[in-house]
C-alpha cells in the first residue's frame, strides 16, 4: 500500500510521519524518523524504502510497524497502547478511519473504528527551539455500551537501536531523584506508580543513550509524563528488535469506565533529544518549560526565602518568630515563610489539618503584626497549608468524616496521622477553596507553600476508584484559587520531592525538593532533579549545621554552596548563628543575588566525577561569559589529587578570571601548600585551556565543597 508522509522540523530536529493509504489515509500513522534535521529536500519515500525492514522468517507475512497505538490487530505482539474491552467486546479496535490535521507545528490524528465504537485523537508537537515533542491520547466511547478502559499510553514512541543504555529513577523520602542505569534489556523494563502522586521513588521519566553516555557527549533521548498521580513508563525491547517507549496514567481496576459519549483524556509526555549528552537534554527541558509551562512569575527574580519549619516546627513564639524575622532580613532574605503550626490546635502532626483558621492562642492579635514586621522589613510574606488533608483529630473531619478517599467498609491505613480529602466532591473542593480565599483575601499573602504529606492509599470514593479524577480536581482547585489570587505564587511540596512533575508545574511556581536539608544528600538528589527541571523552582536551603534528618554535621559553607544554585534560602534557627556565620549567610546571599541571572537563566552543568564522590555542578551564562561552579567532594577521593576540572561551554577563545569564592577547610592537614591563584583572583585562563586542560582543584575533606566564579577578562582580538 502506498503511503503518504508529513513533516515537522524544530530548529535542529526533523519528524516524519508516514502515513498508510493516500487521500484519505487508511491506517494508523508510525513515526518514521525523528532526529536531528534532514536536509530540506529529503525525500521521505527514499528514508522509508532506506530503513524498510524486512518480515522475519517464522513471523507473520508483513514486518508489523510500530504505529501510533501499536496492537495485536494488526500483528503487534508487544505492550499495546490500548487495553479495554466491553464485556469481553471491542478489545482489538482496528482504527482504519483515519484523518490528519495539520496546525502550525502540530498534528492531530483522529481515527475511529465505528464497529468498535472507539474514536482515537493523538495530538503530536514539537516546539520550535527547546527541541521537545509532545503528545496526548485521547479515547472516546461511540458505541452503545460503556467501555472498561484500563491502559491508554499517552504516547508510544519508537526507540532507535542506537540507545544501548537505559537510565530510570529511583528513591526515597529524604532520598529523591536517585538514577540507576543498566544496559537495555531484552523485555520490558516498566515502572509503575499506585501511590495516587507523583512519588518519591518513581520520578515518571526515562533517559535512553548511546553507550557510555555523560554529561556531555554520547546521544541521548529523555522522555517524561506530565502527571501528578499514578503512572506506569515502560521501555520494551522485541526480540526482532522493535523498541518502544510508553508512558501513561496508570489505571487501577474499574476507574475509567466510558460510558456512551464519553472521552478519556490522558497527560502529556514530553520527549527531547540530545546529541550533546545529558546536559543538552536538560538545557533543552529547561528552555521547555521556562518558555512553555511554568508561570510567568517564575521569570523574576526568585526571592530567597525563610522557612520557619526547622527552626520552631510548631513552637510558634511571637518573640522568637520576630526575631527570626529581623535576622533574616539583615542577612538579605525576601521572602518569609510561615511553615506548619499556625493554624488552630496544630500542636503536633496529630492534630487539626482541615481547620484551616489560625490558632488565636498562639496569634492572639491575628497575623498581622507578624505580617506587618516582615512586610516593614521589605520582605514579603508566605504561608504552608496541606490542603487536601484531614485529620481524625479536627473539627473538619467530625463534621464531615464522609469527605475522605476511602473504600466502603475499610479502614484506611493512616499516613501521618492523617486521611485524604475526596476533592472529586465538589462540597469538600468548595470548601477548600473557601478556607484558602478567605485567607488570602484576609492577608497579604504572597505565597503558599501547598504541602502534600502521604500517599494516597484508598484511593476511591466508596465503592470505584477516582484516582486520576482527585489528581485532575487538585489542578481544578489550584486553577481556581490562582485565577482569583493570580499574584500569589504556590510552591508544590509532599514531602519533600513527593510531586514534582511538569502537570503540577503548569500551576506551581517552584518544588521542594527533599525534606532532607543535608547538603550531603542534597547533591545527588539535586544531580538527579535538575536532568529535567531548571535550578530557580527547585527549593533549596541552608539547613541546620547538625542536620535534623539525618544527624550529619556539615559546615557552612558546604551547605550554602550546595543551596547557592536553586532557589536559595535558609531553613535553620538563626538566633544561633554566631555574628561570623550570619555575615557569612548575608556574603553568600548577596553573591547569589548578584549571579541570579545566570544561575535562574543559564545553562546547568554537571559532572559526576571519581566514581561519584565528587560532583560538580553549575550555571553558565547564556552568552558564555560567566559561570558560578560548585565542586563538592563526598567522600574522600582514591587518589591524592582528582583530575583538573574542565570546564566546558565557555568561549574558546576569551581569556577568563577564575576565582574560588571560598577556601578549603584546614589545607595543612592534607597539603603543604595550596595553588594560590584560584585564591587571591591571578587566574586567568582561556575558554579552550579551561574545556581542555582544566584547572588543578586543592584536596578538600570530605562533605565540603569550593565556589568557583568564572568571568570573562578579555576576549580574543578578531
Ligand atoms: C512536610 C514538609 C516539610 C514541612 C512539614 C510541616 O514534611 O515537607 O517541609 O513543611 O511537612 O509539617
Amino acid at each position: 500500500m502506498t503511503s503518504s508522509y508529513r513533516r515537522l522540523d524544530s530548529s535542529c530536529s526533523t519528524v516524519l510521519l508516514e502515513v498508510p493509504g493516500q487521500e484519505p489515509p487508511s491506517g494508523l500513522p508510525r513515526i518514521l524518523y525523528w532526529g536531528a534535521s534532514l536536509a530540506e529536500n529529503e525525500q521521505p519515500e527514499n528514508l522509508a524504502r532506506a530503513l524498510n525492514r524486512p518480515a522475519l522468517q517464522g513471523g507473520l507475512d508483513d514486518a508489523v510497524p510500530l504505529t501510533l497505538s501499536p496492537s495485536l490487530a494488526n500483528g503487534f505482539p508487544g505492550q499495546p497502547a490500548l487495553i479495554g474491552h466491553r464485556k469481553g467486546r471491542d478489545a482489538l479496535p482496528g482504527f482504519h478511519e483515519v484523518d490528519l490535521i495539520e496546525t502550525g507545528n502540530s498534528w492531530k490524528i483522529e481515527a475511529k473504528d465505528a464497529k468498535a465504537g472507539l474514536s482515537l485523537d493523538i495530538v503530536i508537537s514539537l516546539t520550535g527551539d527547546s527541541n521537545v515533542l509532545t503528545m496526548t491520547t485521547r479515547l472516546s466511547n461511540i458505541g452503545a455500551t460503556d467501555y472498561d478502559l484500563q491502559w491508554c499510553a499517552a504516547a508510544t514512541l519508537p526507540v532507535p537501536a542506537s540507545y544501548q543504555e537505559i537510565l530510570s529513577f529511583n528513591g526515597r523520602w529524604c532520598g529523591e531523584f536517585q538514577t540507576a542505569r543498566r544496559k537495555v534489556p531484552m523485555g520490558t523494563l516498566m515502572r509503575e506508580n499506585r501511590r495516587g502522586r507523583t512519588s518519591h521513588d518513581s520520578f515518571p521519566a526515562m533517559i535512553l543513550g548511546t553507550e557510555g553516555f555523560d554529561e556531555v557527549c554520547g546521544a541521548v533521548l529523555g522522555a517524561h509524563l506530565a502527571w501528578s498521580g499514578n503512572h506506569r513508563v515502560l521501555h520494551e525491547r522485541l526480540p526482532d528488535g522493535t523498541r518502544q517507549l510508553q508512558m501513561g496514567e496508570l489505571l487501577l481496576p474499574g476507574e475509567v469506565i466510558l460510558a456512551p459519549g464519553e472521552t478519556y483524556s490522558s497527560p502529556e509526555v514530553c520527549f527531547s533529544f540530545s546529541e550533546e549528552g545529558l546536559g543538552g537534554l536538560s538545557h533543552n527541558f529547561h528552555s521547555f518549560l521556562r518558555s512553555e509551562v511554568l508561570p510567568e512569575q517564575t521569570r523574576s527574580p526568585r526571592p530567597v526565602t525563610l522557612n520557619t519549619w526547622e527552626a520552631v516546627y510548631f513552637d510558634h513564639a511571637p518573640e522568637k518568630l520576630a526575631r527570626l524575622a529581623d535576622l533574616a532580613a539583615q542577612v538579605g532574605v525576601e521572602r518569609f515563610v510561615l511553615d506548619d503550626g499556625w493554624f488552630k490546635d496544630r500542636n503536633s502532626e496529630r492534630t487539626a489539618l482541615g481547620d484551616w483558621v489560625l490558632d488565636e492562642q498562639k496569634y492572639p492579635q491575628g497575623l498581622d503584626p507578624l505580617i506587618a514586621q516582615v512586610e516593614g522589613l521589605g520582605m514579603e510574606f508566605g504561608l504552608w497549608v496541606e490542603p487536601e488533608m484531614v485529620s481524625p483529630d479536627s473539627d473538619l473531619f467530625r463534621a464531615h468524616p464522609d469527605w475522605i478517599l476511602h473504600l466502603e467498609a475499610l479502614q484506611e491505613p493512616t499516613g501521618r496521622y492523617q486521611h485524604v480529602l475526596n476533592l472529586t466532591k465538589p462540597e469538600a473542593a468548595n470548601y477548600l477553596f473557601d478556607s484558602l480565599d478567605t485567607l488570602l483575601k484576609r492577608y497579604p499573602i504572597r505565597y503558599l507553600k501547598w504541602d502534600m504529606n502521604r500517599d494516597l492509599s484508598h484511593q476511591a470514593d466508596g465503592r470505584s476508584f477516582v484516582t486520576g479524577q482527585q489528581t485532575k480536581a487538585l489542578y481544578a482547585l489550584i486553577d481556581r484559587l490562582r485565577a482569583r489570587h493570580p499574584l500569589v505564587e504556590i510552591e508544590s511540596c509532599a514531602s519533600g520531592g513527593g510531586r514534582a512533575d511538569f502537570g503540577i508545574l503548569r500551576r506551581t511556581h517552584r518544588i521542594w525538593a527533599s525534606d532532607s536539608n543535608d547538603a550531603h544528600d542534597r547533591q545527588s538528589i539535586q544531580q538527579g532533579f535538575s536532568l529535567f527541571f531548571p535550578p530557580e523552582i527547585m527549593g533549596a536551603h541552608i539547613g541546620p549545621m547538625h542536620c535534623h534528618t539525618t544527624g550529619r554535621r556539615l559546615d557552612l559553607d558546604f551547605r550554602a554552596i550546595t543551596a547557592f544554585f536553586g532557589h536559595f534560602g535558609l531553613e535553620a534557627d538563626l538566633t544561633q548563628l554566631t555574628a561570623d556565620e550570619l555575615d557569612k549567610v548575608a556574603n553568600y546571599i548577596a553573591l547569589h543575588k548578584d549571579c541570579r541571572p545566570i544561575l535562574h537563566g543559564g545553562k546547568v552543568l554537571r559532572q559526576v566525577l571519581e566514581g561519584g564522590r565528587v560532583l560538580v555542578f553549575g550555571a553558565i551564562s547564556n552568552d558564555r561569559t560567566e559561570a558560578m561552579v560548585s565542586y563538592a567532594v563526598l567522600e574522600q577521593t582514591r587518589d591524592g589529587l582528582t583530575a583538573p576540572l574542565r570546564l566546558t561551554g565557555l568561549r574558546s577563545g576569551a581569556t577568563y578570571r577564575v576565582r574560588a569564592i571560598n577556601r578549603p577547610r584546614d589545607p595543612g592537614r592534607r597539603m603543604k601548600n595550596m595553588p594560590d591563584a584560584l585564591f587571591n583572583g591571578e587566574l586567568l585562563m582561556s575558554g579552550s585551556a579551561l574545556a581542555s586542560a582544566g584547572l588543578q582543584i586543592p584536596v578538600l575533606d570530605p562533605d565540603t565543597a569550593l565556589l568557583l566564579q568564572v568571568s570573562i577578562a578579555a576576549t580574543k582580538k578578531q
